[in-house]
């Protein structure tokens, strides 16, 4: 089957050449074509280009389906490389006491946040949990992501992790989406383990990871390593274990201090390093000629009010960056990409054109699939969306609270919702 997209007003982020990731001034570049056209046969970009290009031949196949995309824009899906979206269930009465002055760490603190979601998951059925999580998949699909990473670390006992990475096997395996998943066991410590914490970092490493990797659940594993979570030395010991069993890492770091955690990751070749609220300059010269994606989460920022991570001063070091949503109960409950990037213009001060970057080609990266996705590129799989009419690249961050996504083509098919 082929699909025919043409008189494309202006075709997004194509790539002749296509790169992994783009870093510094590069990332204020994005190509474009006006009135263009693609060609999609299967589940993949066949062709692109002006639509004075377009040959005839296109015309003779009897299974072409022609979609015209006059004064609409197509760009490729968003690569969202950070969720937590398999959870039990929302956290809005932790939102109220945030409201009423209380602290996203006071509240953890307190058996809430994190540990709170625990609870919930360990009394709700895989069942139940896919259930929910697959709502949630249909949601950020139809507001153009195309690619999702999912973590657990709600579980925080080796069944309960276990079965969350269950949930997210069973997710990749219907969801139109591609999913990659990872391990996040060292998320929280739990209560029974306050006063103990390195047992339970013996937990994650002598029992959780071993049967991570025999069921071959993950793709990756994360450490929440930061102030009141777990330490660096933590840290370097589940990532040693985790490599061990071929996991790469993708870490959170640097979310509530200079903890050192953006150091630990680039240490151990860490495929991204996420939050990046407090970055100095050492964390700037450990990230340069490293292999590890600077990654954002503007979500949380803005839900937990957060001191702004300087996307700018990292461009302007020539690093990458790309943004995530961070979609998850506690401290982003939303998995809305066009929103992710709206923030990063409007409060990160991005242009349009690195914002695109961001939530595409280097999300991509960040979670090993930029060869495959995050651009519109000949061989790549066509997993794109196509804009109600707008005047340009510029609209889509601008108008904020619209959403701009009209349709969705994933794995060359259109998808109705
Ligand atoms: O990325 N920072 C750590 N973990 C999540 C929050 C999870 C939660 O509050 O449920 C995050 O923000
Ligand atoms: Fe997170």
């Amino acid at each position: 089957m082929k699909l025919l997209l043409e008189n494309i007003k202006e075709l997004v982020q194509v790539e002749e050449h296509p790169v992994l990731f783009k870093a510094g001034k590069d990332m204020a570049k994005v190509d474009t074509i006006k009135n263009a056209f693609v060609i999609i046969r299967d589940e993949l970009i066949e062709d692109f280009g002006p639509m004075e290009q377009l040959k005839d031949k296109y015309f003779d196949d009897d299974l072409l389906i022609e979609i015209d995309c006059s004064n609409r824009l197509v760009y490729p899906s968003y690569c969202d490389s950070h969720t937590h979206l398999v959870y039990p269930a929302p956290r809005e009465k932790e939102f109220v006491d945030r409201i009423k002055g209380l602290s996203y760490e006071e509240i953890a603190r307190r058996g809430g946040g994190i540990l709170n979601s625990a609870k919930l998951l360990h009394n709700t059925s895989e069942d139940a949990l896919y259930e929910s999580a697959m709502e949630r998949i249909g949601e950020i699909v139809k507001m153009g992501t195309g690619a999702v990473e999912i973590k657990s670390g709600y579980g925080l006992n080796t069944n309960d992790e276990l079965k969350m990475l269950r949930v997210i096997r069973r997710i990749r395996q219907c969801a139109p989406i591609c999913v990659k998943s990872t391990f996040l066991g060292a998320h929280a410590i739990p209560l029974e383990y306050k006063n103990k914490p390195s047992d339970y970092v013996d937990m994650v490493i002598n029992e959780m990871i071993p049967q991570v990797a025999a069921d071959e659940l993950a793709d990756y594993i994360d450490v929440f390593c930061d102030k009141g979570f777990f330490s660096v030395e933590d840290t370097e010991r589940i990532l040693m274990a985790g490599l061990k069993y071929g996991l790469r890492p993708k870490i959170h770091a640097n979310e509530l201090g200079l903890t050192g955690g953006i150091q630990a990751g680039v240490k151990y070749n860490a495929l991204s390093v996420d939050h990046l609220e407090y970055v100095g300059e050492e964390e700037i010269e450990a990230l340069k000629n490293s292999e590890t994606m600077p990654t954002v989460l503007p979500g949380a920022a803005f839900f937990l009010n957060m001191k702004l991570s300087p996307v700018r001063e990292m461009i302007e070091a020539g690093l990458p960056v790309a943004l995530a949503s961070d979609f998850n109960p506690g401290s982003s409950p939303s998995g809305n990409m066009s929103l992710i990037s709206a923030m990063g213009c409007i409060n990160f001060k991005m242009l349009p054109e690195e914002v695109i970057n961001a939530t595409t080609i280097n999300t991509a990266y960040a979670m090993g699939i930029s060869e495959s996705y995050g651009s519109i590129a000949r061989g790549k799989v066509a997993n794109l969306f196509i804009t109600s009419e707008v005047p340009g690249i510029e609209y889509l961050p601008y108008a904020y609270g619209s959403n701009l996504v009209e349709t969705v083509i994933i794995n060359g098919e259109i998808q109705s919702f």
